[in-house]
């Protein structure tokens, strides 16, 4: 096991064990993937598809004893995979039954700003938020997770988060029978203490927890039994902090034909594919019968210095998931050749530039939940041109919209996006359009969604406001811890 000598600032050097470095051999494999199961919902009088989910506090075990204190939602770890249909209204009867505040953002969501979860959104303990929009986008894969100002990256990492699925009976046919041949791969990474999670793993570094192992679904050591000819995996790097490549360590390709918010036009064959936190990726895998690939985690791409790189994971190789295929496959969906018209995001009128100044600054300023940073006029299309001039490893990600990034010929950035990896010193353009009203004192966010950062003030606010409306600072947040 390698160790690596690290400097913080003020001098004071630590050992540092590393993360498992190349683990091929030691992931066991000898537990079967959980399935998160399938939100319970019902149909209010009015026609509004209804759920219940409450943050709790539990023990779980994953695998290092049952006695593991984590948190999640309607369960101790994770949360309900919760499913809506294009064009249907839903309400989220949010209770916190932890003994301290919250929120419960829907990530990639297109909605009104006040149901967003955000900073803005606190639950207090015992009590209910409800949430309800109208869901207005493609079919994609969506997740939710804490997002209170300062402790978002300690929420999530204690396990409160899970997917929120958008179908769309009109989109193409694909493999979707869910837990069977479409499952959710939601991957984090973890540090013990013994029976308990370490988020304090990270004391010698501002990017936050690094684990040296890796959850599947909750699941340690995990494998899927793969019963199909092709089966669809709905990635979802849940990470504090990690940077993942995925592919497979027989070399297996896959067809990757989704990102953040939706299916790309046409599938695109890869045997790899980067992911920050935040991000998802939605790929189709012919597993040949018999065989039993692991899907693997190499050293990501990141482009930066060698501190940069290793606190986010960047040299580390990680066995995440084995997928055993059967003898004999069932035949199943084929990935048809066009998959989905891309989004027609209009002409842009407005540029707005965000340099990502430090580990704590945007534009040269940590995140303060009373001043409005940026101001949209609803309808508008508009160029984030987004530079990382910190040089430090960050990503970058937008509420209310899926953005396209423009000027690149990586496959991977070519479908919908709502966070998008901003390696060191690049600018990145992003194109995007407003059409949700939020009304003038209640923000958007913006920031990198490595959770330490965001955290630390890696983020600003926009409204969304009628021509001429001018933003009203919000009210100071309700101190309610
Ligand atoms: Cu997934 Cu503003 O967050
Ligand atoms: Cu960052």
């Amino acid at each position: 096991v390698a160790i690596v000598i690290g400097v913080v600032a003020g001098g004071v050097v630590y050992a540092w064990q590393s993360a498992r470095v190349d683990t091929a051999g030691q992931v066991r494999f000898d537990r079967r993937l959980a399935i998160p199961p399938l939100a319970a919902s019902t149909i209010a009088p009015d026609g509004t598809r209804e759920f219940d989910l409450e943050l709790r506090s539990g023990t779980t075990d994953l695998g290092h004893g049952p006695g593991t204190e984590t948190w999640g939602v309607n369960g101790s770890y994770l949360g309900p995979t919760v499913r809506a249909e294009r064009g249907e209204p839903v309400r989220m009867n949010v209770r916190n039954g932890l003994d301290e505040a919250s929120t419960l953002h829907w990530h990639g969501m297109h909605l009104p700003a006040a149901m967003d979860g955000g900073p803005h959104q606190m639950v207090d303990p015992g009590t209910t938020w409800s949430p309800q929009w109208t869901v207005d986008q493609p079919a994609a894969t969506l997740w939710y997770h804490p997002h209170l100002h300062g402790a978002t990256a300690e929420h999530v990492y204690r396990g409160v988060a899970g997917m929120f699925l958008v179908d769309d009976p009109a989109g193409p046919v694909l493999p979707d029978r869910y837990g069977i041949d479409d499952v959710p791969v939601i991957v984090q990474d973890k540090k013990f203490d013994g029976d308990r999670l370490d988020d304090g793993a990270a004391m010698f570094s501002d990017t936050g927890v690094l684990g040296d192992e890796v959850l599947v679904n909750g699941t340690p050591g995990p494998y899927l039994d793969v019963t199909t000819e092709r089966v669809r995996l709905r990635l979802l790097n849940a990470s504090n902090a990690r940077v993942y490549r995925f592919g497979f360590d027989t070399g297996l390709g896959f067809e990757l034909i989704g990102t953040d918010g939706g299916l790309l036009p046409k599938p695109v064959e890869m045997t790899s594919l980067q992911l920050s936190p935040g991000e998802r990726a939605e790929i189709v895998v012919a597993v040949p019968a018999g065989t039993s690939p692991v899907l693997r985690s190499t050293p990501p791409d990141l482009g930066a210095d060698f501190w940069g790189t290793r606190f986010a994971g960047g040299a580390d190789t990680m066995d995440i998931l084995q997928l055993r295929a059967a003898d004999r496959l069932e035949s199943n969906a084929v990935v048809p050749s066009a998959l989905a018209a891309p989004a027609d995001l209009g002409v842009p009128s407005v540029t707005r530039e965000f340099d990502l100044t430090s580990s704590t600054q945007i534009n040269g300023k940590s995140m303060d939940m009373g001043r409005i940073d940026e101001v949209v006029t609803i309808g508008t299309t508009e160029v984030w041109e987004v530079r990382n001039v910190s040089g430090g490893v960050h990503n970058f990600h937008v509420h209310d919209v899926q953005f396209q990034v423009l000027d690149t010929d990586d496959p991977a950035l070519t479908g919908p996006k709502d966070t998008v990896y901003l390696p060191p010193g690049r600018t990145l353009r992003l194109l995007m359009r407003f059409t949700d009203f939020s009304d003038p004192s209640t923000p958007y966010m913006f920031h990198c969604h490595l959770l330490r950062h965001e955290d630390n003030g890696l983020m600003g606010q926009f409204v969304v406001v009628e021509p001429g409306q001018r933003p009203v600072p919000p009210p100071p947040p309700s101190d309610a811890a």
